[in-house]
């Protein structure tokens, strides 16, 4: 992939990745013109000759979610039509991936049908990190890959030099997760109990470890309304952890996240550019360039 004949296409939600991405490949970067009708539709345009070149396409689906997710199926249709030799989807963050199942009879299942536009709109690979659930990439039939961002995650939080560190999964999903970010740490490893009661409410229990005077890392795929963080982060202060940090590839943030988990007496929150934001330290440039390269 390295070379005259492959070129990043920056999306406009992911500026600073795609910069990232193409110094990583060693290959050119065009960003994406995107601007809007009078009616609020999306205008986009690539001012590049394209065709014969494998064009990596690189657009996060973090908040606005359906304007960067239509920005991409245009973009990669684009590409196509151009001409492009092949397309490589770089999403880091799906839209709608966490409604990944039938939870409730009747309900759509999102992620499939976003995983159906972008490969209906031309792309030859697609990429993301840390997909909710890794099952959902069965619904494509083009060559798909979820990375992880957890080595990279573990590997910041080592040169924090924390106290007895323990990393803990958010919940039973994030267990794997959390051991691979305690892995590059030299750190112990294990999960908190969660029961989701609505989107913005959960019951947590951390019974089972020891967090006296030991620094506590919270780890999750998202961080979302901040309220797995925050009942954590409190009862984990309560049962004497020294500090808490959280840490999550995906910085959904909606609303007054960073508030909650402040006041929950979170120490600091570090995160992933899947999503460009301020709590995002970490880049995913090199794993998605190792795979490309
Ligand atoms: C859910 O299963 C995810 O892995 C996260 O735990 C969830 O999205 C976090 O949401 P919130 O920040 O709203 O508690």
């Amino acid at each position: 992939m390295r070379g005259p004949m492959a070129l990043v296409i920056g999306g406009s939600a992911s500026p600073l990745l795609s910069l990232r991405l193409s110094r990583a490949l060693r290959c050119g970067l065009v960003r994406t013109e995107v601007r809007r009708f009078p009616d609020g539709e999306i205008y986009v345009r690539v001012r590049r000759d394209v065709a014969g070149e494998r064009v990596i396409v690189v657009q996060s689906n973090g908040r606005s979610q359906n304007e960067n997710l239509i920005e991409l199926l245009l973009t990669l249709e684009l590409m196509k039509d151009m001409g492009a030799r092949e397309v490589v989807a770089v999403v880091p963050y799906m839209a709608y991936s966490r409604q990944d199942r039938r939870f409730t009879p009747g309900e759509a299942v999102s992620a499939k049908t976003v995983c159906r536009l972008i490969e209906c709109a031309g792309a030859d690979h697609f990429i993301t990190v840390d997909m909710h659930h890794r099952e959902t990439l069965q619904h494509f039939s083009i060559k798909s890959n979820d990375l992880t961002a957890a080595h990279a995650i573990g590997g910041y939080l080592k040169r924090l030099r924390l106290k007895r560190p323990l990393v803990l999964g958010a919940d039973r999903g994030a267990a794997e997760r959390a051991k691979n970010v305690a892995l590059e740490m030299g750190a112990d490893h294990d999960y908190i109990e969660k029961k989701r009661i609505s989107p913005e409410s959960v019951r947590v229990s951390v019974g089972g470890f020891d967090v006296r005077g030991r620094d506590i890392v919270i780890v999750d795929d998202i961080i979302s309304t901040g309220g797995t963080v925050a009942e954590s982060a409190r009862i984990l202060r309560k049962n004497g952890a020294r500090t808490v940090h959280a840490a999550c590839t995906h910085p959904v943030l909606v609303g007054n996240a960073m508030e909650k988990m402040r006041s929950a007496g979170v120490r600091r929150v570090i995160a992933t550019d899947t999503i460009e934001s301020d709590v995002s330290v970490v880049s995913v440039a090199p794993v998605v360039a190792g795979t490309l390269g």
